[in-house]
């Protein structure tokens, strides 16, 4: 069985109990995509908990991705973070790989935050560039809320504006601040882990796909059902097969990652200080 609703209180009461009773509610939940780790860092006061202790999350993660929970103070605000996510294309469940979602939302986060590396479709897209989610394709086909409905679910979630405005113009300004040049654009989750032939990217171009990643989409899916609040961004790794004439390979997707990570840091930092 996939975790859900009742599986999220139960990993919250965990968590809370390894936090304290005096431990602030985070006013965010953030998952760093793969190579943006780093930002577990910035996190002060953080009490990290290894994926393995957390009731209803699986353990086997890929390289690079630390697989733990951070709780602590960012930007002068408690968050929880995720230093590295569950991939359907590691056989997991939709509905498993957003569970963490759940996780948050129960600890009382009302706003997700989401960050990826991606690959760039659009063709003036750069290995580096960041990216704020304005929209997205879910061309996974799957979706985490398929079944019976959870408690306290959107039986049939309103999708027309999944990527909250306000948080959007929040990301713009903070990036502003801090110099940093975010663009706006589409993201298509694929459920991989093959990344696309020349011939799919080109078909993505033609539907208005300006990134594309394997992840990020049923973890939105599961915080809109809830009710949250969603931010999302983007790290361009490289660009898409066929764009150009280098190869992909994960390695290389991770030391991209790595060459973004300050600015990306930056950013959301900001972000976080300015939410509302
Ligand atoms: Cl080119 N494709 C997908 N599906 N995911 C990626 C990527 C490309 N680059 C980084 N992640």
């Amino acid at each position: 069985m996939v975790p859900g609703a009742a599986a999220a209180k139960v990993a919250a009461e965990y968590i809370r109990q390894r936090l304290g009773p005096d431990a602030p509610v985070p006013v965010c939940g953030i998952v760093l995509g793969s190579g943006l780790g780093g930002l577990a860092d910035r996190i002060e006061r953080a009490v990290r908990i290894p994926f393995s202790h957390v009731p209803g999350f699986p353990t086997a993660t890929v390289a690079g991705h630390a697989g733990q929970l951070l709780v602590g103070m960012l930007g002068g605000r408690q968050v929880i973070a995720m230093a590295g996510r569950f991939h359907m294309y590691e056989g997991h469940e939709a509905a498993l790989a957003a569970f963490p979602v759940r996780v948050m939302h129960a600890l009382g986060a009302r706003v997700y935050v989401a960050s990826n590396a991606a690959g760039g479709v659009r063709r003036t897209f750069n290995p580096g560039d960041l990216m704020v989610i304005s929209d997205h394709m879910n061309l996974m086909f799957r979706n985490p809320l398929f079944g019976a409905v959870e408690p306290g679910d959107e039986r049939f979630p309103d999708m027309s504006d999944p990527y909250d405005a306000e948080l959007r113009a929040l990301l713009h300004e903070s990036a502003r601040t801090t110099g940093v040049p975010l663009q706006d654009g589409v993201y298509c989750g694929l459920l991989g882990p093959t990344y696309e032939t020349p011939a799919e990217v080109r078909m993505l171009e033609r539907l208005g796909v300006d990134a594309v990643g394997m992840s990020t989409v049923p973890e939105v899916i599961v915080a809109r059902a809830l009710g949250m609040r969603v931010a999302a961004v983007s790290c361009i790794t490289n660009k898409a097969a066929g764009l150009s004439l280098e190869k992909l390979n994960h390695a290389e997707v991770m030391e991209a990652g790595r060459a973004v990570a300050g600015r990306f840091e930056a950013l959301i930092a900001e972000f976080v200080g300015r939410l509302p």
